[in-house]
């Protein structure tokens, strides 16, 4: 799935698409009603609090029907469940209206990461009710 988007259609080196981290995560993954996996992200812990989310992927042949969105939507809802204060992510320049609809807001400046223009983004996580 990620090799499918990031590495044969984005064009990103294998090893840097596969790293150390993700033993680390925590890992959503949409699927189709026959079990066809469709999409995943993930979710890595950061100090204080923070969790940065990250390769957020849809096969190109499903996007634009909600996946996305349902991606993002769980790995908020965990990062929620876990206490998160804070989550991170570095967006494709091209995905950031994505999460700015989100309700994510740009921080700092624009930067390159894997050959291609990022923007960090943060959403705060307002504390449970109770907590
Ligand atoms: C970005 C990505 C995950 C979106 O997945 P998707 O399943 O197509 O998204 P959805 O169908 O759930 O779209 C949800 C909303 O976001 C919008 N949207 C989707 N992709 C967008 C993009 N790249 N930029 C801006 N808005 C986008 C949709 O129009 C939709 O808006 P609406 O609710 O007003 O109709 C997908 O395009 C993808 O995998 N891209 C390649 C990998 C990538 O760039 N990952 C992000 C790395 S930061």
């Amino acid at each position: 799935m990620r090799h499918a988007v990031f590495v044969a259609e984005q064009g990103i080196p294998a090893n840097l698409e596969r790293d150390p981290a993700d033993a680390g995560c925590i890992h959503v993954l949409a699927r189709d009603g026959a079990g066809q996996a469709l999409g995943t992200g993930r979710l890595l812990p950061q100090p204080d609090g923070v969790l940065k989310l990250g390769r957020l992927a849809v096969l190109a042949s499903q996007r634009g029907r909600g996946v996305g969105q349902a991606l993002l939507d769980a790995l908020l809802k965990a990062a929620r469940a876990q206490g998160a204060r804070e989550v991170v992510l570095h967006a494709q320049q091209s995905a950031a209206s994505f999460y700015l609809a989100a309700g994510f807001q740009p921080r700092g400046e624009a930067f390159m990461e894997a050959g291609i223009p990022h923007q960090e983004m943060a959403l705060p996580l307002a504390p449970a009710l109770g907590a």
